[in-house]
């Protein structure tokens, strides 16, 4: 089925102006001003943003072995009707993805049930380091590194390990930055006072910004060391800003993400939500948050993304600081939560763009997508940026069934996904069935 797209507001490439998108066997055809329709299904998206779908580089879906939490089909659902049309998930699964082995199977797994694109990280450990250099550049999108401990007990601290890994890995490194002892030392000295019961706006004193800028200069000095193509994943202060260079992705070997929920909270939010956005790493101060979206504005944080890290209400109401677990379910919202960005006046629209599409494309080597290009997979998500939305637990896609932005508006909204040229969500409903594909990447 051909399908186009007339009098949209194409979003791409730093460009916006109005025209046709003509959608034919899965790729973009043509794009231009008036395109006869020839029999293809007309969609009259006047007033409405066409632009790439999101390409979210970091999420848990929990498959396999964690499904009581979410799973493959049921979290692509909900990134799908959020506008996310492809998506990495990360190795903190049971087994654990740190084998070639446990890798290849999480392909198969995905294989027809997943509603976007998908690539898989391989972790790393402490000992899989044969693993991890064995693995064909252009494989997969990465291997991630836990340079502290977080949800999945994957941290990688033996600094020899550290040391082959930053010099031998054939891919890109994504790192989680938090220095596990300063985290340690930090919540012994809370628990002296408060025992188990730590309020949690304790959290980023703990998750402190410390912490996280030990980790992440550490990490940013071995990829200098050796060469290394280093994406560090969610950056949370302003201290740690000055570690990455603001300019274009082309001039840069070590980049750097920044996610939804740590451009939208802050510590301000911890009375009312208290472990349902406890996260790590913890989201800091409104000075922070302001930092990272002044950092993305001028190109020195590179990508936006989620970390959708879903748990069951269940287990974060434990009362306990340690046992209610760290991670907000994201994806659903997450492309109209960075749009709030838009509407703020932070970033343009098409740098939004190239942010949420274009910029996670090109820095991991992902083949024909992430633009508008004649040629390119129909990768395509129309958003309505008047059209507001109050988020209710009842439109919650999520397997756990909640969403820290209940009861909140978002001043836009997704109105259709398309994914390898097919409409699969249109105005609340599903179309058909997933019909997301392996991810391909370039070698270099
Ligand atoms: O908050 C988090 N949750 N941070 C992580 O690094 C892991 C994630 C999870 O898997 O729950």
């Amino acid at each position: 089925m051909n399908i186009l797209i007339k009098n949209a507001r194409l979003v791409n490439e730093g460009e916006v102006g109005e025209g046709d998108l003509l959608i034919r066997d899965g790729r973009i055809e043509r794009i231009g001003g008036e395109i006869p329709a020839e029999g293809a299904e007309v969609i009259d998206a006047a007033g409405r943003v066409l632009m790439p779908g999101m390409i979210d580089d970091q999420v848990h879906f929990r498959e396999p072995g964690v499904t009581h939490k979410a799973d493959i089909a049921s979290e692509s659902k909900a990134a799908l009707a959020g506008g996310i049309t492809s998506f990495f998930d990360m190795p903190n699964t049971r087994p654990q993805t740190v084998t070639l082995e446990a890798l290849e199977d999480k392909f198969r797994l995905a294989a027809g049930r997943a509603w976007g694109n998908f690539a898989f990280y391989l972790g790393g450990t402490n000992d899989n380091i044969e693993e991890i250099r064995r693995l064909a550049p252009g494989q997969t999108c990465g291997v991630k590194v836990f340079m502290g401990a977080s949800t999945g007990n994957m941290l990688v601290d033996d600094p020899a390990t550290l040391e082959a890994i930053f010099r031998d890995c054939p891919t890109l490194i994504a790192t989680h930055c938090e220095d596990t002892p300063t985290i340690l030392a930090n919540e012994a000295r809370y628990r002296e006072q408060y025992g188990e019961q730590i309020p949690m706006r304790f959290h980023p004193a703990i998750r402190s910004e410390e912490a996280c800028w030990k980790s992440s200069s550490m990490a940013v000095d071995l990829a200098r060391r050796h060469g290394t193509r280093l994406h560090v994943l969610h950056l949370t202060t302003a201290r740690e800003l000055a570690l990455f260079e603001a300019g274009p992705l082309e001039d840069k070997r070590i980049t750097a993400e920044a996610c939804v929920h740590h451009l939208y909270f802050s510590d301000a939010d911890y009375a009312a939500l208290g472990s349902q956005i406890k996260c790590n790493p913890a989201i800091k101060t409104a000075e922070d948050r302001a930092a990272l979206r002044a950092a993305l504005a001028e190109d020195r944080l590179d990508v936006i993304a989620t970390d959708h890290a879903p748990h069951t209400w269940e287990e974060k109401q434990d009362p306990s600081y340690f046992k209610a677990p760290a991670g907000l379910p994201l994806v659903q919202h997450a492309l109209c939560m960075a749009l709030e960005l838009v509407h703020d006046g932070v970033l343009a629209l098409p740098q939004l763009v190239h942010k949420v599409a274009h910029a996670p494309a090109r820095l991991f080597g992902i083949r024909e997508r992430g633009f508008l290009r004649e040629g390119y997979h129909a990768d395509l998500v129309l958003v309505d940026l008047e059209a507001p939305q109050t988020v209710r637990r009842e439109d919650v896609l999520y397997k756990c069934g909640w969403s820290p932005l209940e009861g909140r508006t978002l001043r836009s909204s997704v109105i259709a996904t398309f994914v390898n040229g097919e409409l699969k969500y249109d105005r609340g409903r599903f179309l058909g069935g997933p019909n997301g594909a392996r991810l391909e990447f370039t070698a270099d």
